[in-house]
């Protein structure tokens, strides 16, 4: 990918995440007004806050649910514990990272990191609203984590890495954050490995989280070079023709 695809790609995915911030902040249900953001309308539940628990909705902000952008729920699957400290990789409107800052406790913190500046002030008005206090929202780009090395116990992510224009870097980026056993708990859109790239793109757009999904094969292979031992991908609920929620799991390889 040229520079200047990359530049425009991710510009557009910002553009497309203030725009969901702003309709949120403004009270509209959905996403980006009238459109979508990830994934196609006439799936869902496959996207978005169905896909929590009755108890986990209730407990949050009517603004964080609606702020639910992702494509599974990562907190379930992570196995969170007391005194944890927890990343939230595009953090969006703040959902896991608020679920995330509960189960690991005051002594536990949880960092929700996004590059949209509209997305990180509603996330901070939704953690306010939800009377948590260890969380911290960063701003930055998912492909140079603003966090030292081992520092981080798990990491999460929900319907982010996709977006990524880059996303070997990410992957290397989650092995230097994570200290030694490590783990990651992540959702994502992921195709079957028998769709070219081309026939991802025919299936959905990039900013709709469908055209640059990474196959199975090639979330396990990028896991597995970036330092990862027991990668698991299981697909989850079925978002377009060969293209999947699914759950992402790996254990950081002690050094
Ligand atoms: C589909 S939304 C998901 C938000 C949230 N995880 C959720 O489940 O509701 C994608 C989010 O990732 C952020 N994002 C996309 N690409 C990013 C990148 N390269 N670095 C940092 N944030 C990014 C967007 O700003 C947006 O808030």
């Amino acid at each position: 990918m040229s520079t200047e695809t990359t530049v425009a790609l991710r510009e557009q995915v910002r553009a497309r995440y203030a725009e969901a911030a702003k309709a949120v902040s403004a009270g509209k249900g959905g996403c980006c007004g009238d459109s979508s953001c990830c994934g196609d309308p006439s799936r869902e539940p496959a996207f978005g806050e169905p896909l929590y628990s009755a108890a986990e909705r209730e407990a949050l902000p009517d603004a964080a649910a609606l702020a639910s952008l992702g494509c599974g729920n990562p907190t379930a699957v992570a196995d969170l514990r007391e005194g944890e400290v927890v990343l939230d990789l595009g953090s969006g409107g703040g959902i896991d990272v608020i679920l995330s800052a509960r189960r690991v406790g005051p002594s536990g913190v949880a960092y929700g990191l996004d590059m949209t500046d509209e997305m990180l002030a509603l996330a901070q008005r939704n953690a306010l609203d939800a009377r948590v206090s260890n969380v911290h929202f960063l701003k930055g780009v998912i492909e140079e984590i603003p966090l030292p090395a081992n520092s981080v116990d798990v990491v999460i992510s929900n319907c982010v890495i996709n977006l990524s224009t880059d996303k070997a870097a990410v992957l290397t980026e989650l092995a230097r954050v994570l200290k030694p056993g490590g783990r990651v708990g992540i959702s994502d859109v992921v195709s079957e490995d028998r769709l070219s790239s081309e026939e991802r793109a025919e299936r959905g757009s990039y900013v709709g989280c469908v055209a640059g999904a990474l196959s199975k094969g090639e979330y396990i292979a990028g896991l597995e070079a970036a330092g990862f031992d027991d990668v698991s991908v299981e697909f989850t609920h079925e978002v377009a023709d060969g293209m999947h929620g699914a759950i992402v799991k790996a254990i950081r390889r002690q050094r």
